[in-house]
């Protein structure tokens, strides 16, 4: 196997391990939006990986900004870093909102009720408060917990293009990988 292939291949590994590790560097991710001009950017839990597909998933409240923004502008970069392995990922894509209703209902059925209960705050993230704690659930809603996936959504990051960079003392090294849908995928060595 090519070295730029093996790398492809050791990013799609790295990915789907920290779905499974705990502490895994790529558990977290920043996501980034530009919105009327302006940039935006959060950190969220990466939920899904699917190599066969070229994408990745997070799951988010559909009453959130970001699912605003989205809808105006689909494209976004999302950034990883693992510090250990001194890795950079920038992931280039369009956000595709999960319709397929099994695939929300058992995600949902498989999250965490501490997951669970973030769908269920009264108020949007964002929303301006009386104090800092008036957005949450009702005592009451806990009997219902699963109402909260009527705001429950699966954001489906179809990638474009990666952009690799490897620090290293002996030389940096960094690759753009090229990888639209139905096409072979293009690798290109470029300056760090
Ligand atoms: C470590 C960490 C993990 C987070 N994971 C998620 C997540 O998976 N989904 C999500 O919607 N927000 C997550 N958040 C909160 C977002 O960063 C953000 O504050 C919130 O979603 C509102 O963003 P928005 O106003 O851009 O929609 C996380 C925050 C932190 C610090």
């Amino acid at each position: 196997m090519q070295k730029e292939e093996q790398v492809l291949k050791n990013i799609w590994h790295e990915l789907s391990l920290s779905l499974v590790e705990s502490g895994h560097p790529y558990h977290i991710f920043s996501i980034s939006t530009v919105y009327n001009g302006l940039p935006d950017a959060r950190n969220v839990v990466l939920r899904g990986v699917n190599e066969e597909q070229k994408s990745i998933n997070f799951h988010t409240d559909t009453r959130s900004k970001k699912v605003y923004q989205f809808s105006k502008e689909n494209s976004v970069c999302a950034l990883f870093y693992d510090k250990p392995k001194k890795t950079q990922l920038r992931i280039y894509g369009d956000i595709h909102i999960e319709d397929n209703k099994d695939t929300i209902l058992k995600k949902w059925n498989d999250s965490k009720e501490m997951s669970k209960l973030c769908y269920l705050n009264k108020y949007p993230p964002g929303h301006t408060l009386s104090a800092s704690k008036d957005y949450l659930y009702n005592e009451k809603d806990l009997k219902n917990i699963d109402k909260g996936v009527e705001n429950f959504l699966i954001i489906n990051l179809n990638i474009r293009k990666i952009d690799w960079l490897f620090l290293n003392h002996k030389g940096h090294e960094r690759m753009l990988i090229d990888l639209k849908k139905n096409e072979e995928v293009k690798y290109e060595w470029i300056a760090p």
